[in-house]
């Protein structure tokens, strides 16, 4: 009944459009340029490919554990990722590596190669092969969650 409403709401959204390029990848892992692919990640997620909201919750404030591993997405509002990736950063910077981009090519990196502040992201987090212009995206779209 859950999985019912969820696809409801996605076709829903898909027939009224999304606001954004970010908006859309966000809800369901598809671009203005077609699917995002996975390169490596859980395997169930090769098979149905759905958006960040699945596991991270339609507010970004963090899911529910979706397989075995129990673990849960975590909140990636841009605010919360800003604190948690901007405290690495200053880490980063304090034993002299200099990051173009500062905070977002961090998040850039957890979602494109799973690196996490300082340790790898459990598998249950995919690794998602998005352009730059989509990362830019999605970014803007988590600015927007409250
Ligand atoms: C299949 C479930 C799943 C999907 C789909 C998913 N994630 Fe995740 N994500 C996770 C889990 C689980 C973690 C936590 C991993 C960890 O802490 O080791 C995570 C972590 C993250 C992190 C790091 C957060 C932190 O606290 O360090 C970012 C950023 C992120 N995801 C962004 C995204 C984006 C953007 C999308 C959509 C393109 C997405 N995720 C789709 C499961 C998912």
């Amino acid at each position: 009944m859950k999985i019912i409403s969820y696809c409801m709401f996605i076709l829903l959204l898909t027939a009224c459009g999304f606001s954004s390029n970010g908006e859309r990848i966000f809800f369901t892992a598809t671009s203005k340029n077609g699917t995002i692919a996975i390169k490596e990640g859980p395997p169930m997620m090769k098979q149905a490919v759905k958006g960040c909201a699945h596991c991270h919750g339609r507010e970004g404030k963090g899911g529910h554990a979706l397989d075995a591993t129990g673990i849960k997405g975590s909140d990636i509002r841009y605010k919360t990722l800003a604190l948690k990736y901007g405290g690495y950063l200053s880490f980063l910077e304090g034993k002299g590596e200099n990051i173009p981009g500062g905070v977002d090519t961090l998040i850039k990196r957890a979602i494109i190669d799973g690196e996490g502040p300082g340790y790898k992201l459990n598998i249950a987090m995919p690794r998602w092969a998005m352009t730059e212009e989509d990362l830019n995206d999605v970014i803007e779209y988590l600015k927007t969650l409250k």
